[in-house]
């Protein structure tokens, strides 16, 4: 395959999937020196038509147009509190847009600028594979004493599936929250799809077992589980993880203490679990900024989390000694893929006035979305 093949493969037209359904002809020019300008003029004739939300791993060419910056829980919070803007241009991947559409009016427009921004770990957890596992609950009849509980990167067919079942969604910043209240509802938690923010806050929360957790493997009959273990667990792990988190290793941390003395070690809750437990602090996206903002001068830290975001906090915090935890190179890739000529097409495409790139979730799969979604919301 040539490299022009290869660059042109995301904007080719695929109308079965969500990928790469958008601009193609029709992108500017990366190198065009006016991308800058081409943006806010596009921004400021849209108006207060336009709320502009960014995920904190966004790149900076991009997170810079955003009127609200935040991780998914600030984000969704956003979208739900906002009944002005009729055009919700969302930075950040396919699932964090779907869920700004369930929680908005039905007036209300969201905007992907790249359709091919997805999530490697919402994409983990399909949902036939999950109608399955109810399926199988049902047999057992523990259906009513197995509570979902989902994390944000999830479908919004899995986010339905969750609210019909009697559960709630979470984010890494409420997952303990949302576990806590899970287990007063029913005698065991399923947790879907990230194996590692359901284990790191079952084991370090809530106090539970490595052995209270297991995994249910949707790639095997049964989950792989034996009826008895299924009745057994406290929480049944989705086989599921981020590509960019799970790529830190129990070594990282180790090679980055004996590197730099004193450092200390920040990472995301979706790391795994041998990480986690080396680390010094683990937090959510925004609890990662918090605790960088409020470090003192000359302190180290090395981050674990996605590198846009860690390089944004160096250059922003020029008094810390900021690493990355890895050696290699790791931004998501899909969120990557919202870059400033997406942004510019799409808000130049909508302030001439044409709707591209809307991510629309049909009635009946947002009705419980909903649920769920706002289950999650009055979290106490
Ligand atoms: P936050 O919930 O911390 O925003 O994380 C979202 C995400 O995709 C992490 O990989
Ligand atoms: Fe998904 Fe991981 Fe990217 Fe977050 S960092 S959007 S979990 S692939």
């Amino acid at each position: 395959m040539s490299l022009l093949e290869f660059l042109s493969r995301g904007s080719a037209p695929d109308l079965g999937s969500e990928r790469g359904v958008s601009c193609t002809g029709e992108l500017p020019d990366p190198s065009d020196p006016a991308l800058v300008d081409r943006a806010m003029v596009a921004k400021t004739a849209l108006g207060s038509r336009l709320m502009i939300l960014g995920h904190h791993y966004q790149r900076d060419e991009v997170i810079r147009f955003a009127d609200i910056t935040g991780d998914s829980f600030k984000l969704a919070q956003a979208a739900a509190n906002n009944r002005e803007a009729e055009l919700i241009v969302f930075c950040g991947v396919h699932f964090m847009a779907e869920s700004a559409d369930i929680l908005t009016s039905e007036s209300q427009k969201v905007i992907l600028p790249d359709l091919a921004a997805g999530c490697s770990m919402a994409d983990m957890a399909t949902q036939s594979q999950v109608a399955e596992a109810g399926r199988i609950f049902a047999e057992l009849g523990i259906s009513s004493s197995t509570i979902p509980v989902t994390y944000m990167n999830s479908s919004a067919a899995i986010k339905s599936f969750t609210g019909e079942h009697g559960g709630t969604i979470c984010t890494s910043s409420n997952a303990e929250r949302a576990m806590r209240w899970a287990l007063e509802q029913g005698d065991r938690i399923f947790f879907l799809p990230d194996q590692h923010l359901g284990r790191n806050t079952a084991v370090r929360k809530l106090g539970l077992t490595l052995a209270d957790c297991v995994i249910w493997n949707p790639w095997k009959d049964r989950g792989g589980l034996t009826d008895d273990e299924i009745h057994g667990a406290k929480v049944l792990l989705w086989r599921g993880h981020c590509s960019v988190h799970g790529r830190f290793t129990a070594k990282n941390v180790e090679d980055m203490r004996s590197q730099v003395p004193g450092i200390q070690i920040l990472v995301h809750p979706e790391c795994q679990y041998e990480v986690v437990s080396q680390a010094d602090h683990v937090g959510s996206t925004e609890q990662i900024i918090k605790t960088i903002a409020e470090a003192p001068q000359g302190s180290s830290w090395a981050i674990g989390t996605e590198l846009n975001l860690v390089r944004r906090l160096a250059t922003e915090n020029p008094g810390k000694n900021i690493h990355f935890l890895d050696k290699a190179i790791c931004y998501c890739s899909t969120m990557n893929r919202i870059d400033l000529p997406h942004l510019v097409w799409a808000l130049e495409t909508l302030a001439k006035g044409r709707i591209v790139n809307q991510i629309k979730v049909d009635p009946v799969t947002a009705k419980f979305s909903r649920v769920a979604l706002e289950r999650m919301l009055a979290l106490p």
